[in-house]
């Protein structure tokens, strides 16, 4: 689903909290939260004059009165750390909501994400559930670090992948899924590179459809410099080539139409 309103503010810093080492969630008060979806992203952009370019995070969740977000981060390097160092009751410049989002699907889903794919699965989640869709979430942590777990368990039977083996299965989310044999028809899934080139692989072998959130390094992020297109499997009206932007084309996009 396309929507392509978005707003530039200084939106409202209701909260800061460090989730678990170095990832953190913010509530921001913003007219963005009026028309997101989930799947889509907001960019943020820090007070350092020498960093001009915003940084794309996803949308975690939407407040029920349509009037904040959440968004979970990792610190990557000195705008991610700029934000942590950020106050409640501050202001931050955003521009958003950006992208494509999911479009809600009936059939019975498997929500895949790994590490810092897992923030933007949460709205899905919930949203699924709120149109009585059978859904299993699987997510792949690290280690015993399982932020957002909780906050999943709301809303569907959440099934744990960790690298090191310290909860859950010892592997990545598709090991978990054969261990447990968990099924569907549509699989939804953000998260590394590799990890959505072994669902896509995995969609196309079990005959399911497959929604991937990519991840590219973003310059504008509302698709003026082709700085983050990807390939795709058909030509683009756009670039008349066979690629794609990520930052409006998706980040969502059909496993079967884009190249990765
Ligand atoms: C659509 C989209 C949604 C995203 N959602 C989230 C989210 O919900 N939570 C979150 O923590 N991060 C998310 N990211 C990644 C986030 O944008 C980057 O981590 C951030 O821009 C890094 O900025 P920085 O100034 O802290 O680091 P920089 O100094 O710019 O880079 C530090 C390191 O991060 C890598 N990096 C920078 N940008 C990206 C990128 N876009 N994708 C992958 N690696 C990158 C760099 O290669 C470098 O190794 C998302 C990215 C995209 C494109
Ligand atoms: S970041 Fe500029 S076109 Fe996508």
């Amino acid at each position: 689903m396309c929507n392509k309103k978005y707003t530039f503010e200084d939106g409202l810093i209701l909260s800061q909290k460090e989730l678990s080492k170095d990832i953190f969630e913010m509530w921001i008060e913003t007219e963005a939260a009026k028309s997101a979806i989930p799947g889509q992203f907001i960019s943020l952009y820090t007070d350092d004059k020498s960093k001009l370019l915003p940084r794309p995070i996803s949308i975690c969740e939407i407040a029920e009165d349509k009037k904040s977000l959440r968004i979970v981060y990792r610190i990557a390097g000195k705008g991610t750390k700029i934000f942590s160092e950020k106050l409640a009751g501050e202001e931050i410049k955003i521009v958003g909501p950006l992208g494509n989002g999911y479009d809600l699907l009936d059939e019975k889903a498997i929500l895949i994400a790994g590490g810092i794919g897992i923030p933007p699965m949460l709205e899905l989640a919930k949203k699924l559930k709120e149109k009585n869709v059978d859904i299993n979430v699987v997510l792949g942590y690290r280690d015993a670090a399982l932020f957002l777990k909780d906050d999943f368990e709301k809303y569907a039977k959440v099934y744990i992948a960790t690298e090191d083996g310290s909860v859950g299965t010892k592997g990545n989310v598709l090991d978990c899924i054969k261990e447990n044999k968990i099924s569907g028809k549509v699989i939804y899934s953000c998260g590394p590179t590799p990890m959505l080139r072994a669902v896509k692989e995995y969609a196309l072998e079990n005959d399911m459809e497959a929604y991937i959130s990519l991840e590219e390094r973003m310059a504008c992020g509302i698709g003026a410099c082709l700085g983050c297109v990807c390939k795709t499997t058909d030509i683009d009206d756009h670039s008349l080539v066979k690629n794609a932007r990520v930052c409006t084309d998706g980040p969502v996009f059909d496993a079967r139409e884009v190249d990765i």
